[in-house]
């Protein structure tokens, strides 16, 4: 058999030993003489007009030759009645895997017989297994080498990334909180008295202005997320305290837009977290559901224990639901929507892939259903190692337990 599949590199070429061949007509002892001679550890190629047409393997001649009785039998007897009539032969830039694939699972008495090697037909040597190893060993140590090399090369990449981008964050929130400032103070009348137009502009610097501080604290959180820098805090978070700030937080937001906002009773349940970037994730989702239900329609807040003893919050919105095709693209830093009426909303993409490493960090998952014109459930999962207790009591999630709140306060517990 014949492999001739080419490669550059790591090609079995590489190895062969250039060990003189012998003619189909040579007599058997005098080919084992030629063995020990040449210090052939596995056979040799039995060559005519240049081209291979058999090995005389070593292992099978030292057997036939061994004994005084059969030495005479065949110390004449032509060795091309004796040698392995097809042996396995490869082109010498055959890789080193595909050679060790042959063997093991076509040819396995190269094993002991070893292989022929041929550029473009013709005999170039003879291969053996302990080659064949120390050639695999040696590629294998060069691709560590060179995965160590990428990896290093990566990490600086990454290190320098988030160098940047914390210095950059820096230099823009300096000025930026010297902005927010300075219009709080023209706003309060210290510098002289404000008119209502200069008032309604002092809003808006300081409305732009907090929404780029928001983000650009997003941007260095993900890229922190991204190079595993993100720290969190661990501390034992009541799930009940959590959930009323989040709720207490968008109300107005809500409100604002006409929204019903719910909050369901939950079960008073401990988790161990950051209070904070779990604040986060929820004012991210909430805001999210407000920013995108129209008028009218509902937006609820909620948590169950799990099945696996782990914890469920559900932001749950009677909005326009998200697209199939949208699914994917808005989990991503910067994916919107495609849909004309959200993109009309402010926003720059980042609030749904941030939720999702910070849900992450956490070990947890962010789960996404939604069913376009009928609504959408994100729903952030947290494992049962994250639920310290008190043993959750099997609260009563979405149902009768639910209190609308129109319009009103935190109404959990009622
Ligand atoms: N509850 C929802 N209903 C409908 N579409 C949603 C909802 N939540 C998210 N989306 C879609 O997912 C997109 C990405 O959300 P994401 O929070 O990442 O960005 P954003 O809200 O547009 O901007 P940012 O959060 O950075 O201010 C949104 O632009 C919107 O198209
Ligand atoms: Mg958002």
């Amino acid at each position: 058999m014949t492999e001739t599949g080419r490669t550059a590199d790591w090609a079995i070429g590489q190895v062969a030993r250039p060990l003189p061949a012998v003619g189909p007509e040579m007599p058997c002892g005098r080919v084992y003489a030629r063995m020990q001679e040449l210090g052939a550890s596995a056979g040799l190629a039995v060559v005519q007009d240049g081209c291979p047409v058999g090995l005389a393997g070593r292992r099978r001649l030292m057997h036939q030759l061994a004994h005084p009785v059969t030495y005479a039998l065949y110390e004449n007897r032509r060795i091309a009645l004796v040698m392995e009539q097809a042996p396995l032969i490869v082109d010498a830039a055959t890789s080193v895997d595909r050679v060790t694939e042959l063997i093991a699972t076509e040819k396995v008495s190269a094993l002991d017989d070893g292989f022929i090697v041929v550029d473009a037909g013709r005999y170039v040597g003879v291969g053996t297994i302990t080659e064949l190893l120390n050639l695999s060993v040696e590629k294998a140590r060069s691709q560590i080498h060179e995965i160590d090399a990428a990896r290093a090369a990566a990490e600086r990449a990454s290190d320098s990334k988030s160098r940047f981008l914390a210095n950059l964050s820096h230099e823009l929130r300096t000025p930026l909180n010297a902005i927010l400032g300075f219009a709080e103070l023209i706003e309060s009348g210290t510098a002289g008295a404000v008119t209502d137009k200069q008032a309604e502009y002092l809003g808006d610097i300081q409305n732009s202005g907090r929404r780029l501080l928001t983000l650009i604290n997003d941007l260095l959180d993900l890229s922190r997320a991204e190079s595993g820098r993100l720290e969190l805090h661990a501390e034992s978070v009541e799930l009940d305290i959590l959930l009323s700030e989040a709720h207490r937080t968008l109300m107005p937001r809500a409100k604002a837009k006409g929204l019903s906002f719910e909050i369901a009773r939950h079960a008073p349940l401990v988790i161990r977290g950051d209070e904070q970037k779990l604040l986060q994730v929820l004012l991210n989702l909430l805001n999210n559901a407000v920013k995108f239900t129209p008028e009218g329609e509902t937006v609820r807040l909620s948590s169950e224990v799990a099945a696996d003893g782990g914890v469920a919050l559900h932001v749950v919105d009677t909005g326009a639901g998200i697209p199939e095709g949208d699914r994917a693209r808005i989990m991503e830093p910067f994916g919107r929507g495609r849909d004309q009426a959200t993109r009309r909303a402010e926003g720059a993409g980042v609030g749904l892939a941030l939720t999702k490493v910070l849900v992450e960090a956490h070990q947890g998952e962010l789960a996404l259903n939604s069913e376009p014109g009928v609504g959408t459930r994100f729903t952030v999962y947290l494992p049962p190692a994250r639920v310290v207790g008190p043993d959750p009591v099997n609260g009563p999630g979405d149902g009768p337990g639910m209190a609308a709140a129109q319009g009103g306060g935190y109404t959990g517990g009622a």
